[in-house]
């Protein structure tokens, strides 16, 4: 982007002379680390110099606290900090610093919503981090419609995006976003800033996730996991285990999948309850995966692998209020759906990965080494996978590999058999799907 020639008495050091690419040096400046490990993961490495990152999420969700830790964290390593804050007074955050049990040392607050006003101020004292909490309460009095509309969220987020390039200094927005996502500002803004990370928490207790949407120096789709506690937002650095912590052992309608989140694989629980239903139309409710998808699946099971799903109500959910969006998780799902309907628990130390095709046809998912590692990581044993993987995947994992060409053929395989347990299978049940398979 160009650099503005600027009325206000600052320029951009490299101002408009062509450069050949060859003599661009490629070494970054470093960049800095935010406190979290997994945070600058998310970053790409840690935030990079003169780069503008936005963090959105609904309020309450714990941005302010997240930007604070972390500008504290900064600010303790002998960097300036400049926290402006349009919602909060001096006082408000003070208390959030003590209960953060956070020093303040080198943070300078600024209760200000004047963007002009702010970069004057950031021109006087030259911070080496600045915070904005957050972008919608801030305005300038050279556009005519209020605070939080879509052209002062615009014109504001330009200026210190300038600035910030100019300068070479990071930039930090917190930026609310309503639960549909609708308010203008960060909306707005993603196809302006560098970097762009959603902060989540709905139907996650204490657990917020950070996810990054957009990163013009790393990857997107990045996770990370954070719990809010008494001291404020703390890392968990190791998800998998956080998620599957508190699962029973040996329950029905319960399986395990290694998902990706960006690069990150996790293993995720995904509950299925099947009960007959008192309506006419029987209910399917799935929390935390698409619906669609769970609605194809069931409709697989029906035909495929012949389970009469038609009047069962089906709850799929998934542990931990994490949202499960990619096709490898179909298959555990599936098992899932199979396993409580059958009331046969899934085999012991049993993860499930794998798409699930309209035939029911099981199809590899993209990376199943990594989520393998994450399983072999965390002490499973076995993994049930598509006949497709067989001999594409190194063999040092450690697990058991146990190949499916089909749904049907994986629920044989993965499902314990339970004599008298009064479940609706019944061994011809199962024998009759054995000659279903060709
Ligand atoms: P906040 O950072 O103010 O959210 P945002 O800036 O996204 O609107 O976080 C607000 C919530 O976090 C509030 O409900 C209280 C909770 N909280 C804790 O549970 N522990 C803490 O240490 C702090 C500072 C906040
Ligand atoms: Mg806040």
């Amino acid at each position: 982007m160009p650099d503005a020639p600027s009325s206000r008495g600052w320029t951009s050091p490299s101002a408009s002379e062509p450069q050949e690419l060859a003599g661009v040096p490629s070494e970054e400046r470093g960049r800095i680390s935010l406190r979290y490990r997994e945070m600058d993961r998310v970053l790409g490495g840690g935030l990079v110099p003169g780069s503008v990152a936005l963090f959105a999420g609904e309020p309450g969700v714990g941005k302010s606290t997240l930007l604070l830790q972390a500008a504290d964290f900064v600010a303790a390593k002998g960097v300036k900090v400049l926290y402006v804050s349009g919602e909060e007074s001096e006082q408000q955050i003070k208390l959030r610093s003590n209960r953060l049990g956070l020093s303040g040392r080198g943070i300078y607050l600024l209760a200000e919503t004047d963007v002009d006003q702010i970069i004057h101020q950031l021109e006087e004292r030259l911070p080496g981090l600045v915070v904005i909490d957050s972008i919608q309460t801030l305005s300038t009095a050279e556009a005519s419609s209020g605070p939080g509309s879509v052209t002062q969220v615009r014109e504001c987020a330009l200026r210190l995006m300038r600035w910030a390039k100019a300068r070479g200094t990071p930039v930090l927005l917190a930026g609310h976003v309503t639960k549909d996502g609708t308010l203008a500002g960060p909306r707005v803004l993603e196809h302006m800033v560098d970097v762009v990370l959603y902060l989540e928490g709905e139907n996650l207790g204490a657990h917020r996730l950070l996810r990054s949407v957009k990163n013009r120096f790393g990857s997107t789709n990045e996770v990370a996991m954070f719990r809010m506690g008494d001291g404020g937002l703390e890392e968990v650095s190791d998800p998998s285990k956080a998620l599957l912590e508190e699962r029973g052992q040996g329950a029905v309608g319960s399986a395990v999948v290694s998902v990706l989140e960006g690069s990150r694989p996790l293993l995720v629980e995904i509950q299925a309850l099947t009960s007959p239903s008192a309506l006419p139309v029987p209910r399917r409710t799935a929390n935390g995966v698409d619906y669609n998808r769970m609605i194809m699946i069931t409709a697989v099971l029906a035909r495929r692998a012949r389970l009469s799903l038609a009047n069962q109500d089906i709850i799929v959910n998934v542990a931990g209020g994490l949202r499960v969006s990619e096709p490898g998780a179909d298959l555990g799902m599936a098992l899932a759906i199979a396993s409580s309907f059958r009331n046969q628990p899934i085999k012991p130390g049993l993860v499930a990965i794998g798409e699930v095709g309209l035939s029911g046809e099981l199809r590899s998912a993209p990376q199943t080494d990594r989520r393998l590692a994450e399983a072999a990581r965390l002490g499973f044993s076995s993994c049930v996978l598509p006949a497709w993987a067989r001999g594409k995947i190194p063999a040092t994992t450690g697990l058991e590999l146990v190949y499916a060409p089909t749904l049907g053929e994986a629920m044989r395989l993965s499902l314990e058999r339970r004599s008298g347990k009064g479940g609706v299978a019944e061994e011809s049940e199962l024998a009759n799907l054995e000659k279903l398979e060709e």
